[in-house]
């Protein structure tokens, strides 16, 4: 059997008010339905601040420079087919006002309530880190 290990990497944006965005995977991908934190797969070459930088322009509309990326921990989780690590940045500063690009429903939600919306399991223990430092 093959091993396979997946890179994707998650940012939190968070607003003045100390709210967290998160986005609906929508319908088509794996997991539709479930909400994360932005972000998306590293490509070869990339680091993965640098994906981040594109994954945020191109599914949210919003420019972020690199400075501004803080990383906070990482997710690891098996999934059945593939091994998924994740690592966890926070942004509070970006250029542009955020907007499903790609359709996506998206929300600004206090730290505490996080656990009200379901995401993939690798996402959640991300909320505790998130809680603690919120
Ligand atoms: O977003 P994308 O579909 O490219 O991510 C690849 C896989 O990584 C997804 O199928 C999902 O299983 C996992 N993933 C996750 N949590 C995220 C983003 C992706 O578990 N926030």
């Amino acid at each position: 059997m093959t091993f396979r290990l997946v890179l994707v990497v998650a940012c939190a944006l968070v607003d003045p008010d100390g709210r967290v965005l998160i986005a609906q995977r929508p319908e088509g991908k794996a997991l539709a339905g479930l909400w994360e934190f932005p972000g998306g797969k590293v490509e070869p070459g990339e680091r993965p601040e640098q994906t981040l930088i594109r994954e945020l322009a191109e599914e949210l509309g919003v420019a972020v420079e690199e400075p501004c990326l803080a990383p906070l921990t990482f997710a690891s989780h098996a999934y059945d087919d593939f091994h998924l690590l994740m690592p966890l940045y926070v942004c509070r500063r970006w250029e542009g006002t955020v907007t499903g690009r790609e359709g996506q429903a998206f929300r600004w939600v206090r730290p505490d309530r996080l656990r009200d919306f379901p995401m993939p399991p690798a996402d959640e223990p991300l909320i505790a880190h998130l809680v603690d430092l919120l």
